[in-house]
């Protein structure tokens, strides 16, 4: 696999700009299995690490080497945290199905489990490896671990780009999953002084697929056109029973497309924190809004818009690619 990809400059000559280098850490889940197809064509993939989310471990990992194995990827698969630093496992078969991922008929699984300690495997990659992203798109178990156990890797990152939290939630009023799920992880995440990008519920309900979407990459006609299609018709039609939203959010992919093409993303610096304790809010990632000279100093980036239609071309393109 190639690792860069060409852009034009103003002379008109090609530059090879590098895909970024990335492990991608998620619970899949529909929306996981569509970040690693996008992430495949588009990043430098070090690894996929799995951690206990939208359903248990021993599922997640599953589906991470399933999606590998069906899209004839070579990439390492690592298991993580079979569950929530402190809080009672949480996950979410009401989406994704008791599979994780309902919907497509899937391939007997052949595709070997590199190792059951991702954190190890991260920590080990950071400080091998130069310009690491870690984008988690799961509960930050994985990487609120790896950054308890290796406080040095903080530093030595590129940068974090995650799928979570927001203005609301959607497990409860103001909690999104992958925050809600382990609160306490993302505190150490949040508030550890890494360069962080989030792409919480405000930016990744912008990506919607619906129905037109659907037919378009089902048209494709290749196998991961199929896998992709068959998905997103199960996650639409849960999202229209569950939410009554008759569309699916493209959660996941916005954190590797907010580093591999910013330019579809208007990011703004702010200041987030997760809270704890509150009755009503646990699990709410709390985005200072404030324009006064009171606004607490920022701490990440938040992903505030994103360019819906080019992003679902891109994604299109990228299945074509398959
Ligand atoms: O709230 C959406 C997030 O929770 C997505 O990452 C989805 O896959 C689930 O993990
Ligand atoms: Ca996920």
């Amino acid at each position: 696999m190639s690792t860069s990809r060409v852009s034009p400059t103003s002379s008109n000559t090609l530059i090879k700009t590098p895909k970024p280098r990335i492990i991608l850490d998620c619970d899949p889940g529909h929306d996981d299995a569509v970040a690693i197809l996008f992430a495949a064509q588009h990043c430098e993939v070090l690894a996929i690490t799995a951690v206990s989310g939208n359903v248990p471990l021993k599922l997640t990992q599953h589906n991470a080497r399933l999606v590998t194995q069906l899209l004839e990827l070579d990439l390492p698969v690592h298991a993580g945290a079979s569950r929530p630093i402190t809080a009672e496992a949480l996950h979410a078969e009401f989406i994704h199905g008791e599979s994780g991922l309902g919907g497509p008929v899937l391939p007997d699984l052949h595709y070997p489990l590199t190792s059951e300690d991702a954190v190890a495997h991260i920590i080990k990659t950071v400080r091998e490896e130069e310009d690491v992203w870690l984008v988690p798109v799961g509960p930050l178990t994985n990487i609120a671990l790896a950054f308890r156990t290796a406080p040095d890797i903080i530093q030595k990152i590129k940068g974090i780009s995650l799928m979570g939290g927001g203005t609301f939630g959607n497990v409860t009023p103001m909690a999104e999953f992958n925050i809600y799920a382990d609160p306490e992880a993302a505190d150490i995440v949040f508030s550890s002084g890494a360069n962080i990008i989030m792409c919480g519920l405000d930016l990744t309900h912008q990506y919607m697929v619906d129905t037109q979407t659907i037919a378009a990459i089902r048209d494709i006609g290749n196998i991961a056109a199929t896998f992709t299609a068959d998905l997103m018709q199960f996650f639409c039609d849960m999202y229209e029973e569950k939410f009554g939203i008759h569309a699916g959010p493209l959660h996941d992919p916005c954190a590797v497309m907010a580093i591999t093409h910013p330019e579809l993303f208007v990011l703004e610096p702010r200041h987030v924190t997760v809270e704890l304790t509150g009755t009503h809010t646990r699990g709410m990632t709390v985005i200072d809004e404030r324009r006064t000279i009171d606004a607490q100093p920022s701490n990440l980036t938040v992903a505030q818009s994103i360019d819906r239609d080019k992003a679902i071309d891109l994604l299109i393109e990228t299945i074509k690619l398959y």
